[in-house]
């Protein structure tokens, strides 16, 4: 039998905060796998020639390259240390794509000599880095070239990236694009399967894709007819929405799929275009709901009008209600099923971090249960972009990250020490 406290993975989630630590990650990964099961159910075995990348920098350590691995997904990273990561667990190397817009000669370098299975293209200069330590490694580098839509998605500005004029990608007009395509099918070295975009992220309207992939595919039928270039491949990234009530589950994938390849299928044909193999790079949707973080309750501070409670992180494992204006909920774990407590008065709360700014909160406007100093909170849906952005902000230690499942629980990732925060710092 369960006792009343919140359980995660079914797990205890005081006794995780007694052994591990606050504040805490826990992932349930059983949530993980079957985001993962669904996506290879409704997208991969739904519709021939697909393929998932999940993106890293929603929520990567070794435990999760493996994970994703053991689920049969390739892994999009974006820098020397997400590659270098996936390598060091031996991630299948051409399951691997590199992405990012400002790639230096060793994240090239390093993508190219371990045989990475594309490189997305984000800049001109990149197609004669790629091409130099191609022919040095002896290998044709297989690449994408990103383009930016020219769509903005419905979310935050700076979770937007397919808008004309973004720093991502080549634009839809101009020959800076024709040019690179034209080089590249000239190139021995090179090997161009296709084209690349991402459009945004926390995307919950299917129009932000099918609007960008009209724009695609007659960018395709144009680069057909006046370059003869077949886009064999096409990478339409990520972006899959994920909510923040824990009472609702986020949109089927295929929710997006279905209608995303309806979309592909019908306009290739009315212009008479080959279906190309879809590449998708969902990050967030795959991890957020699986991750929740436990903070220990500090102090309570009860001012006329609000109410402040004070947790033991903040801003600094989470930065993105500071950042996106984010908004989670949390509940005590000790009652979480207790009844909201009422302050008289009607009294606004704040759950804040222990951050020096005035931004560092976590909830604004909490609903919850009662609290006092040393309980536990948790905060639901921060599964994704929380540890892979947490700081050392105020020389906070990043919290431990711990796996569970079926009532098991494993530490995928330690807390920093004070030592680790000591270290590589010079006395000079
Ligand atoms: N592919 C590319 C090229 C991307 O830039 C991104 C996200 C993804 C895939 C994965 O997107 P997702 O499925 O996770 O939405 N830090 C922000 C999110 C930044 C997303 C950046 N790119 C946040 O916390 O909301």
């Amino acid at each position: 039998m369960q006792n009343q406290n919140l359980h995660w993975g079914g797990v205890d989630c005081l006794e995780l905060a007694n052994k591990f630590g606050t504040p805490l990650y826990v992932y349930d990964t059983g949530i993980i796998k079957a985001r993962c099961r669904e996506l290879r159910e409704t997208f991969l075995e739904r519709w021939e020639n697909t393929r998932v990348r999940y993106a890293g920098k929603a929520f990567l350590t070794r435990s999760m390259a493996k994970l994703i691995e053991r689920e049969g997904l390739g892994l999009d990273v974006v820098s020397f240390g997400e590659l270098n990561l996936a390598l060091s667990v031996n991630f299948p190397h051409e399951k691997i794509e590199m992405n990012g817009n400002a790639k230096s000669h060793e994240e090239i370098a390093l993508s190219v000599k371990s045989g990475v299975g594309r490189i997305i293209v984000d800049h001109p200069d990149e197609l004669q880095i790629i091409e130099h330590y191609a022919k040095e490694s002896g290998k044709i580098q297989k690449i994408f070239i990103r383009v930016a839509p020219g769509v903005d998605a419905h979310t935050h500005a700076y979770i937007a990236t397919g808008q004309t004029g973004s720093k991502f990608g080549f634009p839809l007009e101009g020959r800076m694009l024709p040019e690179a395509i034209t080089y590249a099918m000239k190139s021995e070295f090179l090997d161009i399967r296709g084209l690349h975009f991402h459009v945004g992220s926390q995307i919950f309207d299917t129009d932000d894709y099918t609007k960008s992939l009209e724009k695609i595919l007659e960018l395709m039928k144009t680069l057909k007819d006046s370059l003869g270039f077949t886009t064999h491949e096409l990478n339409i990234g990520g972006g899959f929405g994920a909510v923040i009530n824990p009472a609702i589950k986020s949109m089927k994938s295929e929710f997006y799929t279905d209608v995303i390849m309806k979309k592909l299928h019908e306009s290739c044909k009315s212009l008479g275009l080959e279906v190309p193999r879809i590449i998708l790079e969902p990050g967030r949707w795959i991890v957020s709901e699986a991750g929740i973080t436990i903070y220990r309750v500090e102090n309570i501070k009860e001012l006329p009008g609000i109410t402040y409670i004070a947790v033991n992180g903040g801003m600094a494992d989470n930065p993105r209600v500071a950042l996106y204006n984010a908004e989670y909920n949390a509940v005590s774990v000790s009652n979480p099923e207790g009844a909201i407590y009422n302050r008289e008065g009607n009294t606004h709360v704040s759950i804040v971090g222990k951050c020096c700014e005035s931004g560092d909160v976590l909830i604004e406007g909490a609903k919850i249960q009662k609290l006092q100093a040393g309980d536990l909170i948790a905060l639901y849906n921060t599964g994704a972009y929380t540890f892979s952005m947490a700081s050392n902000y105020n020389c906070l230690a990043r919290p431990a990250v711990v796996f569970v499942e079926n009532g098991e629980a494993k530490l995928a990732v330690e807390r920093q020490s004070p030592e680790d925060l000591l270290r590589g710092d010079l006395l000079v």
